[in-house]
């Protein structure tokens, strides 16, 4: 049906864009990098026919019009942007795969009812801002003008001053909401990023909702001292306060069996060999597809927090970066995805998402729903992220049919 080969070219072509020499990609929001990805992205939309235009938040369209263009259009897509040093796999998919579908409608001459368009949202991964999924915000009309000023990169860069060089105004980011209506249904193609369909021997699978991210950031203010001359007793560390801290997140997300708790920043000052550290920052991503579960783990982490930084003399403060509901997937768009596997001779095997996608903006604004394509040992954000030539093809094929079954196809 959909064409594997052109969909694993170009993924492969796209995958150069941002190379690193760890092997992997970073292509960070509003950079060049980006640019350049979604540059090629529009040249695939071209050869495919659509209508190409760029929106107030930078976020990509490609639209194929349908027998009635009143009706709402039914979205497929997802991000081109990375984390740093991450794989070719984690947002690409969803936004060839969509182009790929609307290609193969194209040459095949296949018409439908509603519109549909593909979208390749700007900064999914929060790689640059620690905030992430700034287009599809603004598409579901979330995205604020005191988001824009308060997230700052890792150069003090604001969002709002980020869009300014990248060549967008970011008073007129509003600009990019989509009124109520007029969207049918999202849908995103994306890898795993676990192991369910591997260890199922299925090369896709239907998601059922996106566990909810909540990020924090601990700011620790103890004392600096000469590591030689203050005796173990009468420090203030706030480094050993912060290490106590992230034991007893492993401890908690763990107890659950479901949430899991990362501390993926660290920063400490002085930073001398010989200095106590008197300053110390780290986040925190703690995530559930319980919402009360996530939410009773957090308060538990922060009371004992609470009680470390009171014996060990050390201030604490904490900082919400943001803190997102998890999203069920709709019953509209699951069905369509589980008639497609069907079609297509895969077991309709349901799974939740433990990542965080676009689609979780989306929800509050259309149905939306999520097909995963197998992932290799459930490996991402990493350059060894790794999904299968055929595997790809074969969930771009599920979402083929599952696009024209949304649409009103045939
Ligand atoms: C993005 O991939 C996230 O889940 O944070
Ligand atoms: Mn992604
Ligand atoms: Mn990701």
């Amino acid at each position: 049906m959909i064409d594997g080969e052109r969909l694993w070219r170009r993924l492969s072509d796209l995958g150069e864009i941002g190379r690193q020499r760890e092997g992997g990609v970073t292509r960070l929001s509003f950079t060049d990098e980006e640019r350049a990805a979604k540059d090629r992205v529009a040249s695939y939309m071209d050869e495919a026919g659509l209508s190409v235009r760029e929106d107030a938040a930078g976020n990509l369209f490609g639209r194929r019009e349908g027998r009635n263009a009143d009706l709402p259009s039914v979205l497929v897509g997802s991000h081109v942007d990375s984390v740093y040093n991450g794989g070719d796999f984690d947002g690409p998919l969803g936004v060839l795969g969509g182009v790929e579908v609307l290609q193969t409608m194209q040459e095949r001459g296949v018409e439908t009812d509603h519109p549909i368009e593909v979208v390749a949202f700007t900064d999914e991964e929060g790689a640059r801002f620690s905030f992430g999924m700034i287009g599809s915000r603004a598409l579901a009309g979330r995205l604020t003008s005191e988001d824009l000023a308060k997230y700052e990169d890792r150069d003090g860069v604001s969002i709002a001053e980020a869009m300014r060089t990248y060549g967008l105004d970011p008073e007129r980011v509003g600009e990019a909401a989509r009124p109520e209506g007029s969207v049918k249904a999202y849908v995103e193609l994306h890898i795993e990023q676990g192991r369910v369909l591997e260890n199922e021997g299925l090369p896709a699978g239907l998601v059922t909702g996106i566990a909810g991210p909540v990020w924090l950031r601990f700011s620790l203010e103890g004392e600096t001292g000469h590591a030689g001359a203050t005796p173990m007793s009468l420090r203030h560390d706030s480094l050993a306060a912060a290490s106590e801290i992230m034991s007893l997140i492993e401890a908690e997300a763990s107890a659950t069996g479901t949430s899991v708790g990362t501390v993926g920043q660290l920063s400490l000052e002085p930073g001398g060999i010989n200095i106590i550290p008197g300053h110390v920052e780290f986040s925190l991503d703690l995530r559930d597809i319980d919402q009360g579960v996530r939410d009773r783990v957090e308060g538990r982490i922060l009371d004992e927090a609470v009680e470390i930084c009171r014996r060990r003399g050390v201030e604490m403060g904490v900082e919400t970066l943001q803190r997102l509901a998890p999203a069920p997937c709709s019953e509209l768009v699951m069905d369509a995805i589980g008639r497609a596997c069907e079609r297509f001779g895969i077991r309709p095997h349901a799974l939740p998402s433990g990542a965080g996608h676009d689609g979780m903006q989306l929800a509050g604004l259309c149905p939306m729903g999520m097909i995963f394509v197998r992932s290799r040992a459930g490996v991402s954000h990493s350059p060894e992220e790794w999904s299968t030539k055929k595997d790809c093809a074969a969930g771009c094929n599920v979402l083929y049919w599952t696009v024209l079954d949304l649409a009103g196809g045939g």
